[in-house]
């Protein structure tokens, strides 16, 4: 099924890191082509260096490319939306079969819809930055005028830059903690592993390499093999070891429960970033 039909067009808007990766993922991907897409943005200076880059249209002015659009992708700030959705408002030419797609951490459905004032479908999205590299995982979930359909092409635009998974909207908050902010999370270890390589005598690069390569992998193990991790790190572990010597030293420093502590305190702020003065 193609993303959008009849001439209609997909348009995105905010060009910032996840809106230019977005639009470059479903153009690369194929399952768009450049004269059914466009962007815009609030700067000029900013339209006209992505239009450069991607090769689309991308306009501050909205009016005339909103009436084609079948599918609006959401990228701005939370802090932007109202900003956003008000000028998609006074364009007054948004067809109200439109999906809407928010990308947007903290603002959820009802504020979205509320925001807009239209009956226009929507799909809340949490994607990460490693659709950057096609390695994304985004959750999804349907609004109230939401069909099947709109979640499929929902579905289409993120599978463009790595996996989606459905979901409810109550669950929003972790998993913007979880997976939103997780790459942040997972650097830091990996910065510090790379490190500790430095310490134990490796050289900086090689000891970057082996664990980035290593994360990678133990990541594809737990994807693919289907078995809970305390199994395959049983795996690693040796009686008398190295590995369960470093075990112990992590579970001495509290790891699991520090890193609980981190996704619990950015859940509680994720509940919070929604724009201020829109009612929940
Ligand atoms: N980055 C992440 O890891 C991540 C992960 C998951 C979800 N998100 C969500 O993705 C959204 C975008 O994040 P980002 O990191 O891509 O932010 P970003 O790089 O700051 O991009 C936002 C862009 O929106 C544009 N903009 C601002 N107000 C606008 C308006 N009224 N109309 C049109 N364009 C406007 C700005 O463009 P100008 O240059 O033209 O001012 C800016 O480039 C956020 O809501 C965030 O919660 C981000």
């Amino acid at each position: 099924m193609a993303l959008v039909e009849n001439g209609r067009t997909l348009g995105v808007i905010g060009m910032g890191v996840m809106g230019q990766t977005i639009l470059k993922g479903l153009l690369q991907s194929g399952a768009l082509t450049p004269d059914h897409a466009w962007g815009t943005s609030r700067s000029a200076k900013t339209c006209e260096a992505v239009a450069a880059a991607i090769g689309v249209p991308v306009e501050p002015n909205i009016r005339e490319r909103l009436g084609s659009a079948g599918v609006l992708v959401l990228c701005v700030k939370p802090a932007q939306v109202p900003a956003a959705l008000s000028a998609v408002k006074a364009a007054g030419t948004l067809r109200p079969g439109t999906l809407l797609i928010s990308i947007a951490a903290g603002v959820d459905l009802q504020q979205l819809a509320n925001l807009l004032g239209t009956v226009n479908p929507w799909v809340r999205a949490m994607p990460n930055t490693p659709c950057v590299v096609g390695e994304g995982m985004t959750a999804i979930c349907p609004g109230e005028h939401a069909t099947s359909a709109h979640l499929a092409q929902a579905r289409q635009v993120f599978e463009c830059v790595g996996m989606v998974a459905e979901t409810e909207e109550r669950h929003f908050d972790a998993i913007t903690a979880l997976s939103g902010s997780g790459p942040a999370y997972q650097y830091l270890i990996m910065e510090a592993m790379a490190d500790a390589g430095v310490r134990v005598g490796l050289p900086r690069d090689l000891a970057l390499t082996l664990v980035a390569q290593t994360a990678r992998g133990a990541a594809r193990m737990v994807q693919t093999s289907g078995r809970h991790p305390a199994a395959l790190r049983d795996d690693v572990t040796t009686p008398a070891g190295c590995t369960i010597g470093g075990l112990l030293m992590l579970e001495d420093g509290k790891i699991r429960s520090v890193l609980a502590r981190a996704i619990e305190e950015a859940t509680r702020i994720a509940a919070k970033l929604g724009p201020a003065g829109t009612p929940k």
